[in-house]
This record gives C-alpha cells, structure tokens and sequence, in this order.
C-alpha cells in the first residue's frame, strides 16, 4: 500500500469530500472501474452459480415507527432514537442528528433533515442553511441558548435528497414525544417537509407558511408556525422578506404569551 502525503494527499481528500457534498456516499466495488465502458457481455455458461456477496449493502431495512415512545426524559429519547433501526436513513451514515439549544427553550424549530455537515459533526443546522438560520434567529435576538433545534429525521437522507412520506412515517413518534417533554411556547416548522409532517397539510409552502396552526400532541395543543426553510433561502433570497414577516410574528407571539 502507498501512503500519500502533501498536496496529493490533500488532492485526494478534497475529491473525496466533492463526492460527499455531491451524494456519492456509497462505496460499490473495491478498486475503481469506468462505468461508462459497457461490461463485456456474459454467455449464460459464464455467471457463476453463486453469486459474491456485495461489499457493502446500503440504504436497506424496513420502514416501520416504533410502536410505542415511552422515554421521559430528553436524554432516554435520544438514547431511544439513537438505537432505533426501523428507519433505513439510519444507515451508511455517521451520526445520528438528534438536537441542539436548549430543550428549556420556550422556541422549538423542526427542521427537515440533517445534510453532510450536520451528519460529520452530530449536530443539526450546522452547514450554511445553518449559518442561516442563526442570523435569522440573532435578529428576533435569539441565539441556541434561547431555542431549541431539532428535525422531523435524524438521519442524512443519500444525496441530501428530501426523505420520503414513509421515512418519515418512522421517526415521527420520536418527534411528538421530543415536543411532548420540550413543550415549547411556539413551534416554528422549517420548510415544506417539516411542515407537512407536523401539521399533516399537503398544501404547497409557499401557501402554508405565515399561517399559524395548531397541532394536538399527546393530548396538548402547541401553536406552530410554518415558514420557508433557510435552504430555500439561500436559493431564493428575495424570499427573505416572507420569513423575515414569519419570524416577526413568532417574535410577536413569544413577547405576548
Ligand atoms: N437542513 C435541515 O432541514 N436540517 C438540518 O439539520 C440541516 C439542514
């Protein structure tokens, strides 16, 4: 084996980091092959009669939400989800992404899921989508000593794609008893995944978001708001506008309650 140094040691480890950023998380065969040459063609008298196991099986498992949630406490929750397995995003990934701030915090943002960053470092909202949404909460004065962040998943879907009805099917019990012990005063949903997870709307983002609903969770009622998740954001900043009157009015809420 070589071992590389220098800068094609660094070389190798910023494409390396390209592929992640880019989705390709998944390692198929041992050494590299051009996939664009076509493989040549095998007689039937040429497969094998067992076939070699594959080096790495990712993204499999059954769906299926737990049957009950029964922690009391916000560190048996997370010892809860950290041990789960019926979600298939748990696998191939680093971390599980429970929460960050302050579970005291009478403000609780519900995220989608967590993306590379967030995954390397076990902590959700921690990449530029992130570094937005401080900024966004500085200016209602609030920081991650004063609110509390969590997601509908906690688990990097591949390719940071948005994770599906099912996958979130799964972890959703996890997310009402996370707000059932948290129980904040507002709960803010970030983006159209959150929102629709929590409220149990299908309609679109860009008409949900500024309307405050209310969701029964385990038998009480929380006041949640719906806004444009900072991801969208930084894709569409003259969207800003639209969560900067969002966050006012959660601002609003908090001030008068
Ligand atoms: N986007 C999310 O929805 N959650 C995170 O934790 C990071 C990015």
């Amino acid at each position: 084996m070589r071992v590389l140094e220098g800068s094609e040691r660094d070389e190798l480890l910023a494409t390396l980091g390209w592929w992640v950023e880019a989705g390709v998380d998944t390692l198929v065969d041992a050494s590299p092959r051009d996939w664009r040459t076509p493989p040549p063609r095998a007689t039937i008298r040429e497969i094998p009669a067992s076939l070699p196991e594959p080096e790495l099986v990712l993204r499999t498992g059954t769906a299926s939400p737990p049957a009950t949630v029964t922690a009391t406490t916000i560190g048996e929750l997370r010892h809860a989800v950290e041990i789960f397995e019926g979600c298939p995003l748990r696998t191939g990934n680093v971390s599980t992404v429970f929460a960050d701030g302050n579970p005291e915090a009478d403000l609780m943002l519900i995220g989608e899921a967590p993306g590379a960053q967030e995954d390397r470092m076990g902590l959700p909202f921690v990449g530029p989508a992130g570094q937005l949404l401080d900024r966004m909460l500085a200016a209602i004065g609030r920081n991650r000593t004063t609110a509390y962040i969590t997601n509908v998943t906690f688990w990097r879907p591949p390719g940071n794609r948005t994770p599906t009805p099912a996958e979130v099917e799964t972890t959703m019990p996890f997310v009402r008893r996370h707000i059932a012990l948290v129980r904040p005063k507002t709960i803010v949903a970030l983006g159209a995944c959150a929102a629709r997870a929590l409220t149990g709307d299908v309609t679109g983002i860009m008409r949900l978001r500024g309307q405050w609903r209310t969701i029964s969770v385990e038998g009480t009622d929380f006041p949640i708001l719906p806004t444009l998740h900072p991801a969208f954001l930084l894709r569409q900043p003259e969207a800003k506008r639209l969560a900067w009157a969002d966050l006012l009015a959660v601002k609003a809420k908090l001030d008068a309650d």
